[in-house]
């Protein structure tokens, strides 16, 4: 394998500590433009407080993250995502008194250097409504544009996440468990879309899914999670054949 020398988004000895409890425990790992990651591990093992230090929700304990090398470690949420570290959206972050439509809308604008800003949702910005259009078709939100994010279904509101992390245009995606709570009919959109991501934007894809036939669609890599640590780092058919991860997956204790 040749990968380029500078990773897109990096961990280094990187460590969070709650109380007596260390949820991620000096993880080092590379991701790379052009490739996708899934992050597997059991329920708890720490793979959205990994997400949560990379886009500057949680601060470490120890450790280091670089973005195209440079240490972003003391970055701040929205720091991070204004160079593109894309986390998606969830509900919790989504503005549920407004349409699906407005959603996507500040997403587009918090693009533009705009920040979050409701006040400028009656600004008429030049391209801001087209492109929040774009996205929408994108996830075949389209036609629900002007309903409340409330009324949507679970899936629909999981589609909106990933039109608002699409329309952030980051420069690395990371997506917690997209296709959580959707319905089966529903799961082809978001992996095609992240397919789309992967083939035409050649960006860093980190993608935490449990599903396997996803993981086998999409994966170019597997690294596993378990108790705070990597366990297993690689090939996907090499990584899902190690004794170690069968381990962690039949549920037995590690020795
Ligand atoms: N803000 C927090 N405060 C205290 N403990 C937390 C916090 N966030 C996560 N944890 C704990 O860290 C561990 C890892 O959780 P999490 O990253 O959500 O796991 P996963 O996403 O792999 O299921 C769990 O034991 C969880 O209870
Ligand atoms: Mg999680």
């Amino acid at each position: 394998m040749s990968e380029p020398a500078t990773a897109a988004i990096s961990a280094t000895d990187l460590s969070i500590r709650f109380g007596g409890h260390v949820a991620v425990n000096n993880v080092s790992c590379q991701f790379y433009d052009g490739k996708l990651t899934a992050i597997l591990g059991p329920n708890g093992a720490g793979k959205t407080t990994f997400f949560n230090l990379l886009s500057g929700q949680l601060a470490p304990t120890s450790g280091q993250i670089h973005f195209y090398g440079k240490d972003i470690t003391r970055y701040s949420v929205s720091h991070r995502a204004k160079i593109g570290v894309g986390r998606a959206f969830q509900l919790t972050n989504l503005f549920p008194k407004l349409s699906t439509f407005e959603n996507v809308r500040l997403a587009v604008q918090a693009r533009g250097n705009l920040g979050f800003d409701m006040a400028r949702l009656s600004v008429d910005l030049p391209g801001v409504n087209e492109q929040a259009e774009f996205y929408l078709e994108k996830v075949a939100l389209l036609s629900k544009g002007d309903l409340d994010v409330r009324s949507l279904s679970h899936g629909d509101q999981r589609k909106l996440e990933v039109a608002m992390l699409l329309a952030l245009e980051p420069k690395v995606f990371m997506f917690d468990e997209p296709t959580a709570g959707m319905t089966i009919d529903e799961v082809p959109i978001i992996v095609e879309l992240i397919q789309a991501i992967k083939q035409t934007e050649g960006r860093a894809i980190l993608l935490v899914e449990h599903k396997m036939d996803i993981i086998k669609t999409l994966a170019d890599r597997i690294v596993i999670f378990h108790n705070g640590e990597v366990i297993a780092d690689g090939d996907p058919n090499e990584v899902m054949s190690m004794p170690i991860v069968q381990d962690v997956y039949l549920g037995r204790a590690l020795a």
